[in-house]
């Protein structure tokens, strides 16, 4: 058994969670589920990155302490998450002990050793942002509420690693993807690399973790949020964990925060000398109407309501099929609706009632016994196995949106294998014969479930359940018992009507 490390990032506790946030959540579910079956010790992370400036102002909006606001703010991401059935193995808050206490010890460790200085640093500062930016970047214009500050601040030599980390980007071809990704970061590293500002004087910022050196200052949000990813493994506490678990395998997110995990996390950890994380994979966005989803906007989809209304699994199908990783994609209730009808209502629903209306009325509820195969059958079967090979590998490309197409594909292989065999036809004749169609078909179906359990958890269990099968069986044909008694299952996926 070898083991499986993947992260979301810790989304802003403020925020109030959007299918972009679902959508990165469900999917390091997904991958996590996909990496359970195949035998992986799967540790997945998420959480809430509850420090800084815009914390403390909303908590003072509302009259309440920062913590008294995050501890109830934290809960809109605990609730969707159980909703969403996101299956993590640990939820960490920036404002955990364990947490603080291991930033405040790798900043103690990294002032000891000369890694972080004092200065007094004039340079133009993005509140919104609440970071210092290059004239370069304010020329982009992709920052607001810009000033000019002149203030004494302490700063990580994140410099001094620019030539470490181009060379660790060029010799490792998988340490960020896609391909696209990692050309974007070794061109920003093209451009003079700064030290990093790691402080904010309490004067202008009071919610965050204290320097240990420095009473007056708290730490920069960022350089606090990072070390989640080994604080909540047990980081300099339970070291038989950490050697296990670390390095990531997978740091998932959206290419919105690339150059802080790419850039500063790597330095921090080579500073720290501690491994860098195998992958950071950073997927597209969410679009509404050709703009980013984000709550600045106001362009958000609550994912509570639409799983609400159709399901959790509608939702997460959606998320997994119509997005290619990689790649930006648009969200539109037509969209969903269509994907939803087709695949699920069509391809797959009608099917799961096809089969269990056949056993109910010709066999007592009994899946039939099988008897010899002919042609036909072992067209299937062959077919069948195909599109699970093709799906299977697909996952492990994690190109989830193809395994998907190739899982649905078997219900239509099996929709056409019925239409072909007609058993409504020859059960008058040849009870055998019907039989043996009746229980390729309910076997192919079983196997396509097991395939969609990662994606679908809570409507594959209940299809599985009926057959007394468990998406941990072997998904080779020959499994399903004969003569079980199932229990007949209606209208899983009933259709949306516009
Ligand atoms: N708090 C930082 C991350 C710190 S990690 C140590 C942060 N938080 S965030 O709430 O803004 O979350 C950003 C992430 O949310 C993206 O990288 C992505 O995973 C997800 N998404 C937010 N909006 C999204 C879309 N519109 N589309 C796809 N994913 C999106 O940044």
């Amino acid at each position: 058994m070898s083991k499986f490390y993947i992260t979301t990032p810790l989304y802003y506790v403020n925020d109030e969670p959007h299918i972009g946030h679902a959508y990165t959540t469900i999917l390091a579910d997904v991958i996590s589920r996909i990496k359970k079956k195949q035998n992986n010790d799967v540790f997945f992370l998420t959480g809430t990155d509850e420090h800084g400036q815009k914390v403390q102002e909303a908590a003072e909006k509302r009259n309440v302490s920062p913590k008294e606001h995050v501890d109830e703010y934290v809960t809109r991401f605990k609730n969707t998450w159980k909703k969403l059935n996101i299956d993590y193995d640990y939820f960490i808050r920036t404002t955990d002990e364990n947490h603080k206490n291991r930033v405040k010890e790798i900043l103690n460790n990294l002032y000891k050793t000369g890694e972080i200085y004092f200065d007094e640093y004039e340079g133009l500062y993005s509140v919104s942002e609440e970071r210092f930016i290059t004239e370069k970047e304010m020329e982009e214009g992709s920052f607001r509420e810009i000033k000019k500050i002149k203030e004494k601040n302490y700063f990580f030599k994140m410099s001094k690693y620019k030539s470490k980390i181009i060379k660790h980007i060029e010799s490792n071809e998988n340490f960020i993807l896609p391909k696209s990704r990692r050309n974007e970061i070794l061109g920003f590293l093209k451009n003079d690399l700064n030290d990093l500002c790691i402080s904010r004087p309490k004067s202008r910022l009071s919610w965050g973790i204290e320097l240990p050196f420095n009473k007056d200052y708290v730490t920069y949000v960022w350089f606090d949020a990072l070390i989640n990813y080994i604080s909540a493994i047990g980081y300099n506490r339970d070291h038989k964990k950490f050697n296990y678990y670390w390095p990531a395998d997978y740091h998932l997110m959206a290419k919105d925060i690339l150059t802080t995990h790419c850039v500063y996390w790597p330095t921090m950890l080579m500073a720290c000398n501690i491994t860098l994380p195998k992958t950071i994979f950073a997927h597209g966005w969410w679009l509404m109407n050709d703009t980013k989803m984000s709550k600045s906007i106001g362009n958000v989809i609550k994912p509570l309501e639409l799983a609400d209304k159709y399901g959790s699994d509608a939702l997460r199908y959606y998320l997994m099929r119509n997005m290619v990783l990689g790649q930006d994609s648009s969200f539109t209730i037509s969209s969903f609706n269509e994907r939803y009808n087709s695949d699920l209502a069509n391809d797959y629903g009608n099917l799961v009632n096809r089969i269990f209306i056949l056993i109910s009325k010709n066999f007592n509820n009994m899946i039939p016994t099988k008897g010899e195969l002919d042609l036909i059958d072992n067209q299937l079967i062959n077919n069948v196995e195909k599109s699970r090979d093709l799906a299977l590998s697909n996952y492990n490309k994690l190109k989830i949106h193809d395994g998907i197409e190739n899982s649905i594909s078997i219900f239509r292989l099996i929709n056409k294998f019925l239409e072909d065999k007609a058993p409504w036809k020859t059960i008058k004749k040849d009870k055998i014969l019907a039989g043996t169609t009746i229980y390729l078909s309910a076997e192919a179906l079983r196997i396509g479930t097991i395939l969609l359990y990662p994606i679908i958890p809570e409507k594959s269990k209940l299809i599985l359940d009926s057959i007394e099968s468990s998406h941990k069986d072997k998904i080779t044909f020959g499994e399903l018992k004969e003569n079980l008694t199932i229990k007949i299952i209606k209208n899983i996926f009933p259709r949306i009507e516009n």
